[in-house]
């Protein structure tokens, strides 16, 4: 079983990647931890806290950051989650109470009682994770895997030519996260964005998986919309779901070994620059930089079936 924690600011790929993660058999979810992105801290842990529930999970729920740890902090994208992050789809409420650590002492203290066993699954700004690594560095040698979905490695950018929505929210907590000496995989818009679930496939989703599903198909209309308007799409792209496949599946992904650094300032920050494993540079900023696993394309054929199967399967 793989012992899980999202980093996660629901959202509606966020909601597809918790979904799949109650429904799979390998995976022990036992903890979301929430930042802020898509929404603001508040409504990200009332989403969690909604989320889980509603589709039978049952793991804890810490709060964390509700800025950047040195910008000054983005407007949440309703845009493209709608305002309360679910594009409008309402959960019920939710009695479950978040836990009395913040999501930083939260990675820490779960680390400590399972040691090398954890994996933190971030699909959010990694705001939580460089207050992580702040408050007790040797979390880096308790982690099982740290994977992350954010950044766009040899791939444009989502919010600007060259930054993905993750990164850009935080650069400085993302950059801080890749130079930390974990073992680390990251799923940038590269592996992610060759992926799109188009309104059919929720149907679908919605047919074999009633629970989930429904849910699922209703707060992604709105998501698709954003897609087919602005990105020419036809359907939604799984963003973070890719975070969780590399765990259960990671034949599906296509790896270059790369040390990743991200801009902190001027018109290109939050862009993530890659320097694949051997290769020499001049830049300062790979100084002493870990390589870690770029997932660079996905089999879609494999990603589609994979998913589609966890959900019905518990449906
Ligand atoms: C990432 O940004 C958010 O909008 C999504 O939830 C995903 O984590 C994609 O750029
Ligand atoms: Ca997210």
């Amino acid at each position: 079983m793989h012992k899980i924690i999202i980093d996660t600011d629901p959202g509606i790929d966020d909601s597809l990647a918790i979904a799949y993660a109650i429904a799979h058999p390998e995976i022990d979810l036992i903890g979301l931890t929430t930042i802020f992105g898509n929404v603001t801290i508040d409504q990200a842990t009332t989403n969690a806290l909604q989320v889980l529930p509603a589709f039978g999970g049952t793991a804890d729920v810490a709060r964390g950051a509700a800025n950047p740890i040195s910008i000054e902090g983005n407007t949440p994208s309703h845009h493209v989650h709608g305002a309360n992050g679910f594009g409008g789809y309402d959960f019920p409420e939710s009695d479950q109470k978040e836990v009395a650590l913040s999501a930083a002492e939260y990675l820490v203290e779960k680390t400590k009682q399972h040691p090398g066993e954890i994996t933190i699954c971030a699909v959010g700004p990694l705001t939580n994770l460089a207050l992580a690594l702040k408050l007790d560095p040797t979390i880096t040698s308790r982690v099982k895997e740290v994977v992350i979905m954010g950044g766009a490695v040899f791939y444009p950018g989502n919010v600007t030519p060259v930054a993905e929505a993750n990164f850009w929210n935080d650069p400085h907590a993302a950059d801080q996260a890749l130079a930390a000496n974990w073992p680390m995989t990251l799923a940038p818009m590269d592996c992610t964005m060759p992926v799109i679930f188009n309104e059919h496939d929720m149907d679908m989703i919605a047919r074999d998986n009633e629970k989930m599903g429904i849910p699922l198909k209703e707060m992604s209309q709105f998501y698709i919309n954003f897609y087919r308007n602005v990105a020419g799409l036809d359907g939604l792209v799984p963003h973070d779901v890719m975070a969780l496949m590399w765990v259960t599946a990671p034949g599906a992904f296509t790896v270059r070994r790369c040390a990743v650094s991200v801009v902190t300032e001027g018109p290109a920050i939050g862009q993530s620059i890659g320097l694949p494993a051997g290769k020499m540079t001049l830049s300062d900023a790979f100084k002493d930089r870990p390589d870690l696993n770029v997932l660079v394309d996905t089999d879609i054929n494999m990603f589609r079936a994979d998913y589609f199967s966890t959900l019905k399967a518990v449906g």
